[in-house]
């Protein structure tokens, strides 16, 4: 698979299959997307990589809270900005609304949009759950170079069959996370992201989502 491949199929598994992937697998993985740029080389990224009874131990431990705290522990950061404004809100709503039509779900029919919406927190059946950390005096800059670095997971996961899910979601449960990972309380927890096979047969995974044009996002000047 060349780049333009692993760019063009790489989409948000929203269904993973159950079918386990090795340490060995995840590792290679780490080793291709380690090789992504920062400014001044910085690499302000950590990743922790769970699976088997690690992962289950702390799902079972969100889903347990869940029931006291539906709406999860305050994140550290908005995942947007409050007060989005248009195109961005536009396209924020369209992508939801496509996303429950996928699966029939009326977006005003909240209590099934918040079952779906809660299935991020099983990692929508990946059998790999990863979690993106940086230190906590890193700014704008080192954001986006965490980005740059996910984005390179997700291509490399690619290349060998594999397919992802980034998920801000996780913030909301930042505390819990941490209470099974033990970071340096300067880190601080920015996504999760699945890992795995990707369920072909899952309607939900048929979502293709817009986007703008090439003369929307750039001005050339040749
Ligand atoms: C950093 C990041 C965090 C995201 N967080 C979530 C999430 O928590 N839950 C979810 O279902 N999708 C999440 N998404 C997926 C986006 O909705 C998706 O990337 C976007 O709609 C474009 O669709 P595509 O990835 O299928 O091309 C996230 C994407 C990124 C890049």
């Amino acid at each position: 698979m060349n780049v333009s491949e692993a760019l063009a199929t790489r989409i948000t598994c929203r269904a993973f299959l159950p079918d386990p992937v090795s340490e060995e697998t995840v590792r290679a993985i780490v080793d291709r997307a380690r090789h992504a740029p920062s400014g001044g080389n910085l690499q302000p990224w950590h990743l922790y990589v769970l699976s088997g009874k690690p992962l289950s131990d702390l799902l079972a431990d969100v889903a347990n809270k869940m029931i006291e705290a539906p709406r999860g522990e305050a994140p550290e950061y908005n995942v947007y900005p409050p007060g989005l404004k248009d195109p961005y809100e536009a396209r924020r709503l369209k992508c939801g609304e496509d996303l429950y039509a996928t699966i029939g779900i009326d977006r005003a029919d909240k209590p099934r949009c918040i079952a779906q919406f809660m299935k991020n927190f099983k990692f929508f059946g990946a059998p790999v759950g990863m979690f993106v950390y940086l230190d906590r005096t890193m700014g704008p800059p080192q954001w986006a170079h965490v980005g740059i670095f996910m984005q390179s997971i997700m291509l490399a996961a690619r290349e060998i069959g594999l397919h992802t899910c980034p998920q801000e979601a996780w913030a909301l449960w930042h505390q819990t996370v941490a209470s099974h990972l033990n970071p340096p309380a300067e880190w601080m927890l920015y996504c999760g992201m699945g890992l795995g096979y990707m369920d072909n047969d899952a309607a939900i995974n048929r979502l293709r989502t817009d986007r703008a044009s090439v003369d929307e996002i750039a001005t050339f000047n040749f």
